[in-house]
């Protein structure tokens, strides 16, 4: 049911490190690669492999331990970039979560017409007006038909982890600007 598609995450450009303390540098230094590394992975790897998606977490394990040190030497926009990692990484850690897995699992053993053919970030192709069209009959469908998934999900699993899908993909909507949803 469940695709986890590619989501750039942004690149760090204007880092001081001068502004960071003797203690933050090494760390921030180290996070600097980490970051690189989680930007690469979240494009490389195939994450509809459950392996996959593991190892990614793994990265933004470590990546989460120092990404508040990274922060000494960032621009306001790299400030940005390192937050929509994290949100990046609190996503990808609850689509490892047991709780979303054995959801994920009698969602698509029931095979509802809500989820077949659910994509909340798809493709287009042909002209800008007409990717502009099915952009917003995808907006309109973000959550299934008419947001069919809150009844799936919250009936299937619990309102608890709706609420948390519904947080991780307007976050990961926030990061790609998919939709215009204020
Ligand atoms: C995924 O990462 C989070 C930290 O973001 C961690 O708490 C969690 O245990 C990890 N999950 C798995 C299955 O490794
Ligand atoms: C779900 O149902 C549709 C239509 O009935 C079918 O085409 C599809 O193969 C089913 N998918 C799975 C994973 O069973």
């Amino acid at each position: 049911m469940i695709l986890f598609s590619f989501f750039l995450i942004g690149l760090v450009f204007g880092y001081d490190e001068s502004k960071c303390t003797p203690a933050e540098l090494p760390i921030a230094m180290e996070c600097k690669t980490k970051h690189k590394e989680l930007r690469s992975q979240s494009v490389t790897l195939d994450l509809e492999d459950d392996k996959n998606m593991r190892k990614l977490n793994t990265t933004c394990e470590e990546f989460l331990e120092c990404s508040t040190q990274f922060k000494c030497g960032a621009t306001s926009k790299d400030v940005e970039n390192i937050d929509e990692a994290i949100s990046y990484c609190h996503a990808v850690a609850f689509h490892v979560s047991p709780g979303y897995l054995d959801c994920v699992d009698k969602v698509d053993t029931k095979n509802s017409t809500c989820v077949q053919g659910w994509n909340p970030f798809p493709d287009f192709e042909g002209t800008e007006e007409e990717k502009a069209v099915k952009q917003k009959e995808a907006c309109r469908n973000f959550f299934g038909k008419d947001g069919c998934l809150e009844e799936e999900i919250s009936d299937m699993c619990s309102v608890e982890l709706w609420k948390d899908f519904k947080m991780h993909y307007l976050a990961l909507n926030k990061i790609i600007k998919a939709c215009d949803f204020d």
